[in-house]
């Protein structure tokens, strides 16, 4: 038999109480368990940035993050920015600036271009692109990204 230990965590505002493996990544936990697919798996090894979510306001890779660990934590998805019908100024800002193509990295992206801003690293294009150097784009909008980062920094609103 497998061992599995209970887990009572936030997600999206929702309190959580599962019983785990012990082994289950936070990614894993979304996707498979709770069916928060928005979160994408791109490469399972912090290489890519795809499966970027935030634990109590900071952004973490969730492939490498063992669910456990956030017992008793927030954690927001891509799926709890949005507040009802209004969309996070960060989502605006990707539409606006067409921030995407295939939208793959686009969930990670913008999990961490909010984190990027409240860590004091958006004042230029230039710091934008190092601090959002965890999250690759295979399509190659990072112009774009960087452009609707910038917007959002700039607009001053709460993110
Ligand atoms: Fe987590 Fe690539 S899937 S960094
Ligand atoms: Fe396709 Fe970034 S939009 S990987």
């Amino acid at each position: 038999t497998i061992e599995t230990m209970p887990l009572n965590v936030t997600i999206n505002g929702v309190k959580q109480s599962v019983r785990i493996e012990p082994r289950v990544t936070l990614l894993d936990l979304l996707r498979e368990r709770l069916q928060l697919t928005g979160t994408k798996k791109g490469c399972d090894h912090g290489q890519c940035g795809a499966c970027t979510v935030h634990i109590d306001g900071e952004r973490v890779n969730a492939c490498l993050t063992l669910a456990v660990t956030t017992e008793g934590r927030d954690v927001t998805t891509i799926e709890g920015l949005a507040k009802g019908d209004e969309l996070h100024p960060m989502q605006e800002a990707f539409l606006e600036h067409d921030g995407f193509q295939c939208g793959y990295c686009t969930p990670g992206q913008i999990m961490s271009a909010i984190c990027c801003i409240r860590e004091g690293h958006a004042d230029t294009p230039d710091e934008i692109r190092e601090y959002m150097s965890g999250n690759i784009c295979r399509c190659g909008a990072y112009s774009n990204i960087v452009d609707a980062i910038m917007d959002v920094k700039q607009g001053g609103k709460k993110v």
